[in-house]
């Protein structure tokens, strides 16, 4: 689909929704889901960049997840291991900055090692950046930043006065801009404790297919629904409504 007089969104989100599913309903093991949902990621980023969106969130491991078995948990996270390489490579390819939204504690320091190299070697690169969210919970980020910023205040170097919106944003993972399009495939329609700062503002789009099914077409269809959609931002066009 050709998107050159689209309004476009800045900043798309995914919840990658659905792997388990789309492997179980094929009589497979819930891993195999999460393998084609890996590189369905790559493949759907690589289309959604080539269109013009700048930025991609994706949740691919909340701190949640945890709560699964530990066969699951360990597969997740070997996938994840053996993926960063591929990941490294990937990013070069398409010329994209990667980083990381996440809590450091349960990843093996191979593993936080390889995140970093990652994260410094495709720092040259400019303008899509893609945001890998791997043992990620919006209230663990709103907990961490708070901290964060409460060290400050007790060195003295934060006012509490100066304690704004613009100044907390900047102590979340990524300083990254609002998510105006948030895509959770699956027909699950909920949030699941993803970027729940960052959507305050979002368009939720929430497709019937699983992950591993989510296509071009299916992003195609979700840019349409969201230039129909009426962004007001709490304000009112008066120029289209009659008072
Ligand atoms: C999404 O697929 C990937 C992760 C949450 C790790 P699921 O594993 O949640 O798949 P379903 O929702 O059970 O089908
Ligand atoms: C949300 O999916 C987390 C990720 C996609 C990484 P889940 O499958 O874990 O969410 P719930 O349990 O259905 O809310
Ligand atoms: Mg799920």
């Amino acid at each position: 689909m050709d998107y050159s007089n689209l309004k476009i969104p800045t900043h798309v989100g995914f919840i990658v929704d659905g792997n388990g599913r789309w492997a179980l309903e094929r009589g497979l093991n819930r891993s195999k889901g999460h393998e084609e949902g890996f590189q369905n990621v790559k493949k759907i980023t690589s289309y959604v960049f080539s269109k013009g969106i700048k930025y991609i969130s994706a949740y691919l491991f909340s701190t949640e997840n945890f709560k699964r078995s530990k066969k699951e948990v360990d597969f997740l996270m070997n996938l994840l291991t053996g993926k960063l390489k591929e990941i490294l490579k990937f990013c070069h390819d398409e010329k994209i900055k990667a980083v990381f939204s996440g809590r450091k504690e349960n990843l093996s320091n191979k593993v936080l090692k390889a995140m970093k190299n990652i994260e410094e070697e495709t720092s040259i690169y400019e303008g899509r950046v893609f945001n890998i969210c791997f043992n990620y919970g919006s209230h663990t980020e709103i907990v961490d930043a708070t901290k964060k910023i409460s060290e400050k205040v007790k060195d003295g170097e934060i006012n509490i006065e100066d304690i704004d919106e613009k100044l907390f944003s900047k102590y979340l993972y990524q300083p990254l801009p609002p998510v105006d399009l948030m895509i959770r495939t699956s027909g699950e329609m909920r949030i699941s404790n993803f970027m729940l700062w960052q959507c305050s503002y979002a368009e939720f789009y929430f497709p019937k297919c699983y992950f591993p099914d989510f296509n071009y077409d299916e992003f195609d269809k979700a840019i349409i629904e969201y230039t129909k959609r009426d962004r007001r931002f709490g304000g009112i066009d008066y120029g289209k409504k009659s008072s």
